[in-house]
């Protein structure tokens, strides 16, 4: 007789994958590192190993009691030094789906507005044993800093302008959903390329897993070594969109200096605003994507963003499911099979 999913997945027991419905072969697996510091340092196989994971973790979101036991007794601390609605909330509800116990940092509320350096909270906050760190930063390079201080987990929710690998996996995720394999895509990133954590992480990300990366900015906001990453340039967004599967629209970082590079956002949105007639160059069946927070009128019209080819809102449900699989990646049983390897 087959094995049912449920049977395939095994008993729940404390600290394994509980009632996840999780493939045998995805029970004990985890991350090469310690951390998720960037998309930077993963392969396709771990990007792929993630992709899967959070496709079997969506599930839990849609059953009348939405908590599975697999971080029980695991501490996740979530310090958030710059604003977030969409990565704090989700890393803090998929903690809580998988039963660990979280407590979440903001710049405003911690002993740094006193001037403790970031090492120091760092310190202090490890003295008190978490299993994971999850830190948005304004500084690049402030994850890898936690990383090299603490023996917890880190994982990077945005550091500057430099990774957002979450980010990237979601939205590798809903591209997934939607086309079924993301090799030998079309994908078209548009906006402020320049101070864009979300576009390197995806360049990256896209790119491992095979697709046809093109970036599409004025001069302004695309960095000058662009083409180093492998991408395709464009300073007009009306032939970066002929035959695109995904359109992924950014916003002006107005915080990192974005604010200065163009006369007006009128003129901006004429030029690089994603409208429905220039989004009729892409292919019928694509597919538009916005990281969020997004400014209508701005980079893209609303009735674009409500549009029957926005995938936005999904985009959100898969941050959750995503998160869920990146905390089980790092701390759930895999993780702790592969420290005690590690140590012995
Ligand atoms: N996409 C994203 O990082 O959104 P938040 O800033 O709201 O977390």
């Amino acid at each position: 007789m087959p094995k049912t999913k449920e049977a395939e997945a095994g008993p729940a027991a404390p600290g394994d994958a509980g009632d996840l419905i999780l493939p045998v072969d995805q029970q004990a697996a985890s991350l090469k590192s310690k951390d998720l510091l960037g998309i930077e340092y993963l392969d396709a196989d771990e990007i792929q190993l993630i992709l899967d994971t959070a496709h079997h973790f969506k599930e839990i979101s849609q059953r009348p009691i939405k908590k599975v036991p697999t971080l029980r007794g695991k501490s996740v601390i979530n310090l958030f030094f710059e604003p977030s609605t969409r990565t704090r909330t989700s890393f803090e509800i998929a903690a809580k789906r998988l039963s660990a116990d979280t407590q979440t940092i903001s710049a405003s509320t911690s002993s740094m507005v006193k001037g403790e350096t970031l090492i120091d909270t760092a310190r202090n906050i490890e003295a008190m044993y978490p299993d994971l760190l999850i830190i948005r930063h304004a500084f690049p390079g402030a994850a890898h800093m936690l990383a090299r201080t603490c023996s917890a987990a880190v994982i990077n929710a945005g550091d500057g302008a430099h990774e957002h690998p979450t980010q990237a996996l979601l939205d590798a995720l809903t591209i997934r959903d939607h086309k079924g394999s993301i090799e030998g895509l079309r994908v078209v990133i548009c906006g402020d390329i320049a101070h864009s954590r979300v576009a390197r992480s995806n360049i990256h990300c896209l790119r491992k897993l095979g697709a046809t990366v093109v970036v599409a900015a004025p001069p302004t906001l695309m960095p000058c070594d662009v083409e180093a990453l492998g991408v395709e340039a464009f300073d007009r967004l009306e032939p970066a969109l002929e035959g695109a599967d995904v359109v992924m629209t950014l916003r002006i970082q107005l915080e990192r200096g974005g604010k200065l590079s163009f006369p007006s956002t009128r003129e901006y949105f004429n030029l690089f605003g994603l409208s429905r007639d220039k989004l009729a160059l892409a292919k019928d069946d694509v597919i538009v994507m916005h990281p969020g927070p997004m400014n209508r009128g701005v980079e893209i019209a609303s009735d674009v963003a409500d549009g029957p080819a926005s995938v936005i809102l999904e985009q959100v449900s898969n941050g959750l499911a995503v998160r869920m699989a990146v905390l089980y990646l790092l701390a759930g049983v895999g993780a702790a099979k592969k420290n005690v390897e590690t140590a012995a």
